[in-house]
């Protein structure tokens, strides 16, 4: 007999997106929490920098909106950026009354008065990144699911992914989920779900990411047939640690804000070149810029240099990257940090509301994984810890309001394992994510062309070609549902960008260098693309 689950919420991921939306429903509703892995594996718990938001006296709400809409290209929707912006006080206060501890001013004069310690980061035109030292994420992420663990009304799942959502009566009504320690894949049963399952940063080669980045919610929401946008803008972060054994290590762009300068090998600074703001403009432009010079000069890497600053200050400022150096024998104190690019944000989503509203009743989607509005064509600095908690907030609203007229869920039928056999050759599974990866890397990278993006699509559908055939005669295990939805998602990461005949934010083309004189969303919805919504071959 097949396990069934049944709460009123199913809640889809445990990073800061997931965990708030929890803890902001009401007690008196039944909540599943899920995650693939442990509950910290998200990147959430890998956040550095911090989160945005006007603190500062002289900081204003419309300068935090100008600047997210100077970054994101002309593509930003105001109303998502000043919705996100007029709460942001109020999500730090939420975050400080459930117990993050954020640094304060080294001067404040009072406890009372909690004067936060503000950094600054590249598109910001004030001080207004929040942060516990160079481990906000950590902070939050800790807070968080210590509350989530303690409430009542919270079961927590780790280890457990999700398959497929369950649509039935033109509503979502829940999941399938595999456990990973039996390998059995189980019914979830819920009147509201919620994807909160973070980006697909994994489609690169090189990234940022933890391992799990994979896309999960956003191929889910489309073969359920939701709409979503803009997946061309793959935000590269610029400065990730350049080093044979530092596996997605990232070097903050708090160390620019503090006064970090770029470098070429020869020791000579590059930034002002391309952009007046030097350093600290928008991550685009300096991306773009490192990998220029990276190619004119046939460089492995570039340098990041604080080492101006006194050894006491990056010790505490910035204690988690001058570990980690050191362990590598990197003294950021002394030298120079070797520095590239890497993939580390998919600013395109499942397409939502200011509520988290997907297209599909029942269906939730918040943080990375949603597409808001918020970011454009290019997400400024610390927006997104940002989002994850203003819409978990305005989500959870909607979500109590909205259940007392939901009916209970139909029984769906349980999952069928009866046509497929435990599979015999995972290098199918190995190799694919491996030249997936690389070739979104060589061909859909920070410089585009058509030729490039025509070469990734045939690739790619090669690729899902035979992961469908994989898929529908072996049993499901995370690494194949990964795959599964990494090769999605890619692919609708190059229909975004083959449809985009500009260049705009962090899409870059030669061939199509120019503006277009209208900022438009890349939509794609499911049955009106030549990419179709493949329904699940699983449950029979
Ligand atoms: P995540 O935190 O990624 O969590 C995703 C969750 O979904 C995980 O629990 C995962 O297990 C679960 N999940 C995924 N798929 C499935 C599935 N199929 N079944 C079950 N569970 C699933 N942003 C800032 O604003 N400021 C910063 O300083 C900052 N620094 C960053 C530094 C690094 C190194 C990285 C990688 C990102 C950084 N970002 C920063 C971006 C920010 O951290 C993320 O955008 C944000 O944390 C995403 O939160 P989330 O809740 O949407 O997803
Ligand atoms: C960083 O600390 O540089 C990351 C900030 C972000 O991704 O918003």
């Amino acid at each position: 007999m097949a396990t069934l689950h049944q709460h009123d919420v199913l809640i889809i991921g445990t990073g800061a997106a997931g965990l708030s939306l929890a803890l902001h429903l009401p007690a008196h509703l039944r909540i599943a929490l899920i995650c693939k892995g442990q509950l910290n594996e998200g990147s959430t718990y890998w956040a550095q920098g911090g989160m945005a938001a006007v603190l500062h006296t002289r900081d204003t709400v419309n300068s935090h909106v100008e600047d997210t809409l100077a970054a994101g290209a002309g593509l930003c929707h105001r109303e998502a950026v000043e919705f996100t912006v007029n709460n942001s006080r109020r999500c730090v206060e939420w975050l400080v009354s459930q117990g993050v501890d954020f640094d304060l001013r080294e001067d404040q004069h009072s406890i009372e008065q909690r004067e936060f310690h503000l950094t600054m980061e590249g598109g910001h035109s004030h001080r207004r990144i929040i942060h516990a030292a160079d481990r906000t994420g950590r902070a939050i992420s800790e807070v968080l699911t210590e509350k989530a663990m303690a409430a009542d009304n919270i079961q927590l799942f780790p280890r457990r992914v999700a398959v497929d959502l369950v649509v039935s009566q033109g509503r979502c009504q829940g999941a399938y989920i595999l456990d990973r320690d039996n390998e059995r894949v189980e019914l979830f049963q819920a009147r509201a779900v919620v994807l909160a399952t973070g980006g697909a940063s994994k489609a690169y080669l090189y990234t940022s990411n933890p391992d799990g980045a994979s896309g999960d919610g956003i191929a889910m929401a489309w073969r359920a047939g939701c709409r979503v946008a803009n997946l061309e803008f793959n935000q590269f972060h610029p400065t990730c640690l350049y080093h044979p054994e530092a596996k997605s290590f990232l070097i903050t762009e708090a160390i620019r804000g503090e006064g970090g300068r770029l470098l070429l090998p020869d020791g000579s600074r590059f930034m002002q070149r391309f952009d007046e703001r030097a350093e600290l403009a928008p991550r685009d432009i300096v991306a773009r810029a490192i990998d220029h010079e990276m190619k004119r000069l046939g460089a492995d890497c570039v340098f990041l240099d604080i080492s101006h600053k006194p050894r006491e200050f990056l010790e505490s400022h910035f204690p988690t990257i001058t570990e980690r150096c050191a362990e590598l024998g990197i003294d950021i104190a002394a030298e120079p940090i070797p520095v590239v690019p890497a993939a580390h944000y998919t600013c395109g989503g499942v397409v939502v509301d200011t509520r988290g509203r997907t297209d599909l009743p029942g269906l939730y989607a918040i943080g990375e994984t949603s597409c808001t509005g918020l970011h454009g064509a290019n997400r400024m600095a610390s927006n997104s810890l940002l989002e994850c908690i203003v819409y978990a907030e305005s989500a959870a609203r909607d979500i109590a309001g909205s259940l007392p007229g939901v009916p209970a869920p139909a029984l769906a039928r349980p999952w069928d394992e009866s046509k497929v056999t435990d599979s015999d050759e995972d290098v199918v599974i190995s190799h694919n994510w491996d030249e997936l990866r690389r070739f979104m890397w060589d061909y859909v990278g920070i410089v585009r062309t058509n030729k490039r993006l025509q070469r990734a699509v045939h690739r790619v559908e090669l690729l899902q070609a035979e992961i469908a055939e994989y898929y529908g005669n072996y049993k499901v295990s995370n690494d194949l549902l990964e795959l599964r939805n990494l090769a999605m998602v890619a692919e609708l990461m190059i229909r975004c960008a083959i449809s985009r005949r500009e260049s705009r934010g962090l899409h870059y083309t030669l061939d199509y260098p120019g503006l277009a004189p209208e900022a438009v969303d890349t939509i794609l919805t499911p049955g009106n693309s030549t990419l179709q919504a493949e329904p699940h071959p699983k449950p029979a």
